[in-house]
């Protein structure tokens, strides 16, 4: 689907946001394992949280719907069920990730699938912590999916230092730890995002600036009672939007203010932006709050490499602020972007170079050199099929003189189902 959008004059109103889909998934996840019911309110109706469930339910859940809640029947440790049919994890990093984790520490054996994207994104990650600890993963070119894992050897412990700051890394060995009668420990150096060991409230303690994350058949797995907060990575397009916009007051209701997640606020607020948190609270583990953002006078920033993880997904549309801010901004250390739904700096330096903007692509990163009165006229915006390229282009379009146009606009909905609603519910049009 083609999306055409034209540009706004302001940009003004209340947000309510999708629920965030890390945590939506491991929500799911998490029922699974739980030995009893588990009641998860506000869970994502997006693509990939919608995968994560049906890969749950073919594991042996039962899931049904009572007053907007999910309750979900968990098999416990013992009780997962073989799988009739694969695993389709659709466009899910994450997914495919944690499940593979699961399915390597029960010894269930399954074959997980997913779309073209996820088809050609690594597993070589995942597959060799996952092989030291006794599984048998076969991977199409010894690295991608689809995966069949199976183990035929009893599950091994493991000491394991986390060669990248992922949390989907994290979190698979940790699932597969939570089958071993002796403790996994996952060794943390530069913190990502820490939902996994929060929910499940696993054994943490920081050594020498390191955190050491252990797992084990020994610990309880919590019912997963509680309403998800909304997505800090949806909010994320809206902050920008807002800061960027002439004439912009937006409010964003219910955000989840995970400090592993949110560190484009920070970022935000030292380029300049105008932005209130209000009503700080916590929903279930996680810390939420609402969030006011007015327009802003941006000026340049350089990202310290070692928060890239707490910003990861943010980075495309952190990308379109700096090209409105006054001077040169600077991401660097963010390799990691090339992995994701597509190569992500080769998808942004599509995106700026549609709209004739100033910037540098390197290899880690993009060096931009911003204008407050950056213009273009329109832009036709390829989004390569990723939910968040399709999402920042639409934010960037706002800004032109003229309608632009962003394809494969429906993968918006990977994450973020009624963007495009929220996007003509907030634009005062020219
Ligand atoms: C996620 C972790 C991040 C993030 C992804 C969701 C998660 O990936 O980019 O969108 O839910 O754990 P990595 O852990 O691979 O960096």
């Amino acid at each position: 689907m083609i999306k055409k959008v034209v540009p706004a004059n302001s940009l003004k109103g209340e947000i309510i946001l999708p629920p965030d889909k890390s945590i939506s998934q491991r929500a799911a996840i998490f029922s699974l394992l739980h030995d009893g019911i588990s009641e998860v309110g506000n869970y994502s109706s997006a693509q990939d949280p919608r995968s994560t469930l049906s890969c749950v339910q073919q594991l042996g859940a039962e899931i049904r719907e009572e007053s907007g809640k999910l309750i979900i029947q968990g098999t416990g440790r013992q009780g997962i069920q073989q799988p009739a049919s694969d695993l389709d994890c659709g466009n899910s990093g994450t997914a495919m990730r944690l499940l593979s984790g699961v399915l390597a520490g029960s010894g269930i054996s399954a074959k997980l699938v997913g779309d073209e994207s996820l088809c050609g994104r690594t597993m070589t990650r995942i597959i060799n912590p996952l092989e030291q600890m006794g599984a048998h993963i076969l991977a199409r070119n010894l690295a991608y999916a689809p995966l069949f894992i199976n183990r035929n050897e009893p599950l091994k412990p493991l000491k394991f230092e986390l060669p990248i700051p992922s949390a989907q890394l994290k979190s698979c060995v940790l699932l597969a730890g939570l089958f071993g009668e002796e403790r996994t420990q996952v060794i943390e150096i530069l913190p990502s995002r820490d939902h996994t060991e929060r929910l499940l409230n696993l054994d943490q303690k920081l050594v020498q600036g390191r955190k050491i994350i252990s797992a084990s058949l020994s610990d309880e797995i919590p019912n997963q009672s509680y309403l998800i907060p909304g997505d800090f990575s949806a909010a994320a397009f809206w902050l920008v939007a807002g800061a960027i916009q002439n004439d912009a007051e937006i409010l964003i209701e219910n955000v989840g203010l995970n400090p592993t997640r949110n560190a484009l606020l920070d970022i935000l607020g030292e380029m300049g932006a105008g932005i209130i948190i209000e009503n700080e609270r916590i929903e279930g583990a996680e810390p939420a709050g609402d969030i006011i953002v007015k327009d802003s006078d941006l000026k340049a920033i350089e990202i310290d490499p070692k928060i890239i993880p707490n910003c990861i997904d943010e980075l495309p549309i952190l990308a379109v602020a700096m090209l409105f801010a006054e001077g040169t901004s600077i991401i660097s250390g963010a390799e990691e972007l090339r992995h994701k739904e597509t190569d992500r700096i080769m998808a942004m330096s599509k995106m700026l170079k549609a709209v004739g903007a100033n910037f540098e692509e390197k290899e880690d990163g993009l060096i931009i050199h911003g204008d407050p009165e950056f213009r273009f006229k329109s832009a036709e915006f390829e989004s390569f099929h990723d939910h968040r390229i399709a999402m920042a282009s639409a934010v960037l379009s706002l800004k032109g003189q003229k309608e632009s146009k962003i394809k494969d606009a429906e993968s918006a909905g990977v994450s973020y189902p009624t963007f495009w609603e929220d996007l003509d519910m907030l634009k005062v049009e020219s």
